[in-house]
């Protein structure tokens, strides 16, 4: 099904927002390794998280989720106590479920076989499986390394010092979870600090996890075996996700919007870092500490943007926020340069061509370079029908930029919003945004 969004004036209240998608996957694959009973608040309850959870029952945690509560408990096995799935894992559209989940099994003696939908099955895996093969994995995969393939685990894994040659919080995680069931210590080393959660998250489940700054490099080291004790942990509102109605309050008229315990990780916040050089109008309350992240509150309000050259050492920390970045761009004055995007072209879609012609297609200025792109802001025509290649984040974008432009903006399918953002049109169309869904 496709949807339709017509432009709108006012856009506000206070918005609640879904749990973060990082954290929520995490939260369930440290709940299914700990000892004891973890209980997790405000999962995100969308299609990526749900295909991890069904990912930790097969290999053996014991999950039990109330119906239609976003509360759920987990009887963790122990580090150490995974058991071989009986069957295939599917991970649908979801990067961090499987890349995270290879991690995890890649050092336990039995073959676990992967893969995903059409999107999933087209991205590159070979960054995640070459760190596990110094660890000991065998992978057996499609050409290029990608879905569906199968991990036989490491019978004896071996612990590495691995560089990262891309800014991956992923390929970190990855390693950092196979270095949980392996003698020794793993070091991870990462040139350009990448979100952190699972460095955080199993420090709060009692890990023996250092991160330390030498030659040049950010070092994580951490110890094999851990006891990880169950905690409970409460899900902040997701960043990227918020990302969505503040860029919407930003760019309409009379606009006001507030988001409550929103996750500010500094490594998740150089979106709204830009806006304010932008010229947004953004205010952060209420800022404080819970389980071990930074979280707050973010007011957003009508503002008058303008073009920067966004700075290359923020890409990481803005990493998923670039589509709606677009759509602020393409009503601000001037000129918005953007660089450095390389990764953008192996997210969920490539990024980069998909916002270049769709923005195309509704009348704005923007010229593709092979890492970005540079955006000349005015007026958005709109009027046209925009294909989002299976990409939550593209078609919200568009969406979004269809509240500003001079005529109906409409998306070829709307399905995959509910992977990361669900109710995400019932939401919108709350606070003043007006999406109708049309026949496809
Ligand atoms: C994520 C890491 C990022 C990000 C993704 C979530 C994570 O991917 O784009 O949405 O939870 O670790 P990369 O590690 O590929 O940059």
């Amino acid at each position: 099904y496709s949807y339709i969004y017509h432009k709108i004036r006012h856009f506000s209240g206070h918005i609640t927002v879904p749990g973060d998608k990082s954290i929520s996957h995490r939260a369930l694959m440290f709940g299914a390794m700990a000892l004891g009973k973890t209980s997790i608040k405000n999962l995100l309850m969308a299609h990526d998280v749900m295909h991890t959870k069904s990912a930790m029952r097969a290999l053996g945690a014991d999950i039990v989720a109330p119906e239609s509560s976003t509360e759920f408990s987990i009887q963790g096995v122990g580090v150490g106590g995974f058991k071989e799935p009986e069957n295939i894992l599917d991970f649908g559209n979801a990067g961090t479920g499987s890349r995270l989940t290879m991690g995890l099994v890649a050092p336990y003696d039995f073959s676990t076989t992967f893969t995903g939908d059409a999107s999933l099955c087209k991205r590159p895996m070979g960054r995640i499986l070459t760190p596990l093969q110094q660890m000991g994995v065998k992978a057996f995969g499609r050409s290029g390394q990608r879905l569906p393939l199968t991990l036989v685990g490491a019978e004896d894994p071996v612990p590495i010092d691995y560089t990262c040659p891309v800014a991956s919080a992923q390929v970190k995680s990855a390693i950092l979870l196979a270095g949980l069931n392996c003698p020794g210590t793993t070091f991870v080393r990462e040139k350009i600090k990448t979100r952190d959660h699972t460095e955080k998250m199993l420090k709060f489940f009692g890990a023996d996890i250092e991160t330390y700054f030498e030659d040049d490099h950010y070092v994580i080291a951490l110890k094999g075996y851990p006891t990880l004790e169950a905690q409970n942990i409460i899900v902040p509102a997701d960043p990227s996700s918020a990302a969505f109605p503040i860029v919407a309050a930003i760019i309409t008229e009379d606009s006001q919007v507030t988001i409550e315990n929103v996750l500010l990780n500094p490594e998740r916040a150089g979106l709204f870092e830009t806006l304010k050089d932008m010229g947004a109008d953004i205010e952060i309350t209420n800022q404080r500490q819970q389980g071990g992240e930074d979280i707050g509150d973010i007011t957003a309000r009508s503002s008058r943007l303008k073009g920067i050259d966004v700075p290359k050492e923020r890409v990481s920390s803005m990493i998923d926020e670039f589509p709606i970045l677009c759509v602020a761009a393409a009503v601000a004055e001037g000129t918005t340069s953007m660089r450095g995007l390389e990764e953008l072209r192996v997210k969920e879609s490539d990024r980069i061509h998909a916002m270049v012609g769709g923005l195309k297609k509704i009348g704005v200025h923007v010229k593709e370079f092979e890492d970005g792109m540079d955006i000349l802001g005015g007026d958005i025509i709109g009027g046209r029908h925009i294909e989002t290649f299976m990409d939550h984040r593209i078609a919200m974008s568009f969406l979004i930029a269809g509240a500003v432009a001079q005529n109906s903006v409409s998306i070829d399918n709307g399905a995959f919003i509910a992977t990361s953002f669900p109710h995400f049109d019932t939401i919108m169309n709350m606070h003043g945004l007006h999406i109708e869904e049309i026949a496809a």
